[in-house]
């Protein structure tokens, strides 16, 4: 029983999929050049603010979900929703920006 809500937890929706090795490597790289020639090459800001974990840590997955998706109207700030699925960027979100930002700049 404890094993099966376990498996339940870890299978959630709440949870990004992970993208194929491929596609993770071209996010990071979208990442690294397409939303860092707004928020800096390191993300710590620039033209957008800085997305560095302890700017976005008390932010939700969903919030920060739907910035990347739709964008904000009236800021620069564009939507990404042609270029990445909702599973993608709550990827993104949830391993990249708010755990492992190393791994952009590697
Ligand atoms: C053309 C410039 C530009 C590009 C490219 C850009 N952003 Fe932004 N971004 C902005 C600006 C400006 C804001 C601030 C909007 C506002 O004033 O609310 C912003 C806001 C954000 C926020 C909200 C931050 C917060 O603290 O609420 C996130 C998250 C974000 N961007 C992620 C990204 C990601 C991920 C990419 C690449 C896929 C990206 N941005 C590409 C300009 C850009």
């Amino acid at each position: 029983m404890r094993w099966f809500i376990f498996a339940l937890i870890f299978s959630s929706s709440a949870m990004a999929k992970e993208p194929s090795e491929q596609r993770q490597k071209e996010l990071l790289n979208m990442l690294k050049h397409d939303c860092g020639s707004c928020h800096g090459l390191t993300l710590k800001g620039g033209l957008g603010p800085s997305l560095l974990v302890d700017a976005l840590k008390n932010k939700t997955d969903d919030f920060l979900v739907k910035t990347i998706r739709e964008g904000r109207k009236g800021t620069a700030m564009p939507p990404w929703k042609p270029f990445m699925t909702e599973q993608e960027t709550l990827w993104l979100v949830q391993k990249v920006l708010k755990h492992h930002q190393e791994a952009v700049r590697e």
